[in-house]
């Protein structure tokens, strides 16, 4: 009987963590009550004008609606990539995802297509450098990696991304101020999901010719301390300057917060919304995408030279 007790009791100290969780998701974002208004925000039982019964013409365009250049629904505008004069004492910041149409003031050079006409993406199960459709055939929109209705993850991103679970902590925040990258370890988790062949994990792995022949070649390491395992940074050649808080030349990059080895994830290099960087020279072709940024943070190569400092 004692048992049960605890047991509900640490059932009820649970239910309510999560209660919490949903209603930090911000906005119409879930931690809906029983007699909710948020529905009709976003949906219309007779009168709406897009599938899934959505009051815009398709999911993109409903976010839009709230998250566009000067929209009034929330101060958080992803296609200029920063916070609306309405954020306060933030106002004008950049947001951490990047921009789909400008970043830093200057139109972006690559960008996720939420459009819905893409449907393919690199080294989903073919190997990288190769394009492979996503589960069931989906398009990509904004709900690809969302969750409108609010999610346990980091940044209402999904629980399940083209089928597969994904679980991304929120780490430091506190209160949602949207001015500094607040994911954990796994953060690349979310990447993964649809560039999996990308997620090369394994020490050494930059140089492991025979092992990862099948899906591409030899491919940078991810999600390893940003100097490397304890000893080896002089034999890979690393530079002395914390990349997330000295940086190199201005730069810096975000890593993943772990208190101790701050670990290097995808959003170490890139930028899930869209970019601006311009790509030049040597580095003018990208792999599979020529002529394009392919969502990296800085410049050409400036995202070696932070860490590599050669
Ligand atoms: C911020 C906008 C927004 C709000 C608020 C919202 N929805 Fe949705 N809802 C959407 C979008 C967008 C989709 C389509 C997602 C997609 O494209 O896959 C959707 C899809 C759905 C679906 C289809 C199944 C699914 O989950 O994809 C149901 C059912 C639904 N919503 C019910 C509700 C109810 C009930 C409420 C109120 C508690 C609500 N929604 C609030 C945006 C919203
Ligand atoms: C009716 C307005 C409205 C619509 C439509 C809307 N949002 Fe939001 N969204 C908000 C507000 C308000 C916030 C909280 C931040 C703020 O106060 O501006 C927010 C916050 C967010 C956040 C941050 C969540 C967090 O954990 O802090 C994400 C991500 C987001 N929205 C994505 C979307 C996506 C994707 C869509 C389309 C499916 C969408 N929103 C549609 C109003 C809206
Ligand atoms: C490929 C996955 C992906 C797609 C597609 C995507 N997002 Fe995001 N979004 C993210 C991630 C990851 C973050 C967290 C960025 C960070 O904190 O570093 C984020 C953050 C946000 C935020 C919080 C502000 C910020 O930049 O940190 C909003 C609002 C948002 N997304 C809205 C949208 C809307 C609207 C769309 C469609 C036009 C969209 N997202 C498409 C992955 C995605
Ligand atoms: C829901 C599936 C999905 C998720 C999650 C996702 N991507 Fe993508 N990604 C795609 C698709 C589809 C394309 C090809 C269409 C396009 O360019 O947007 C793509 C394209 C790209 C490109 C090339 C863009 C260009 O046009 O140059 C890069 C780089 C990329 N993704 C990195 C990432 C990173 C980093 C993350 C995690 C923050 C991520 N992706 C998460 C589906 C996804
Ligand atoms: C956030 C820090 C960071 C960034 C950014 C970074 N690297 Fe590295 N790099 C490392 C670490 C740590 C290792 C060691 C990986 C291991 O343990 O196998 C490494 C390994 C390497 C190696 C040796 C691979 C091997 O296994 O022999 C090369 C070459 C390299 N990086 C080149 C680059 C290039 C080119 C870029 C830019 C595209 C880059 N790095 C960006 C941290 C970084
Ligand atoms: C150390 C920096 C760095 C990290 C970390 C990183 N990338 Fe990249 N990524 C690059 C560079 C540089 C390119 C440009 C092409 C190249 O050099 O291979 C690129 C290109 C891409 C492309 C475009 C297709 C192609 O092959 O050119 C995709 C997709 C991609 N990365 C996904 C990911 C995913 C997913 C992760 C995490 C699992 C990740 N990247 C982590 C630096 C990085």
């Amino acid at each position: 009987m004692r048992k049960l007790i605890l047991i509900t009791m640490i059932a009820m100290v649970l239910a309510f963590a999560l209660v919490g969780v949903a209603s930090a998701n911000g906005g119409p974002h879930g931690g809906y009550t029983a007699t909710t208004d948020a529905c009709a925000g976003c949906h219309r039982a007779h009168t709406a004008s897009g599938a899934k019964l959505l009051v815009a013409a398709d999911t993109t365009a409903l976010c839009f609606t709230c998250h566009g250049s000067n929209a009034t629904g929330s101060v958080l505008n992803v296609t200029d990539g920063v916070l609306e004069a309405t954020a306060g004492s933030n106002a004008g910041t950049a947001l951490n995802g990047g921009g789909f149409g400008f970043y830093n003031g200057s139109a972006t050079t690559s960008s996720h297509d939420t459009s819905g006409a893409a449907t393919d993406a690199w080294g989903n199960g073919g190997g990288r450098g190769v394009a492979s459709a996503l589960a069931g055939g989906a398009s990509l929109t904004c709900a690809s990696c969302h969750d409108p209705h609010g999610s346990s993850n980091y940044r209402i991103l999904k629980t399940t991304v083209n089928n597969t679970t994904i679980a991304v902590a929120q780490v430091d925040e506190g209160a949602q101020t949207y001015d500094s990258e607040q994911w954990g370890t796994g953060q690349s988790n979310i990447c993964a999901a649809c560039h999996n062949d990308y997620h090369i994990t394994a020490a050494g792995s930059g140089s492991d010719v025979a092992g990862l022949a099948a899906t591409g070649g030899t491919a940078h390491r991810i999600g390893m301390p940003w100097n490397g395992d304890a000893g080896t940074a002089a034999y890979i050649g690393m530079g002395t300057a914390n990349p997330e808080t000295s940086g190199f030349g201005g730069y810096t990059l975000p890593l993943a917060e772990t208190g101790t080895n701050d670990t290097v994830e995808c959003q170490t290099c890139h930028l899930p919304h869209g970019t601006s960087s311009a790509m030049t020279g040597f580095a003018a072709s990208n792999g599979s995408v020529a002529g394009d940024s392919v969502l990296l943070r800085l410049n050409n190569r400036g995202v070696c030279e932070v860490c590599h400092q050669k």
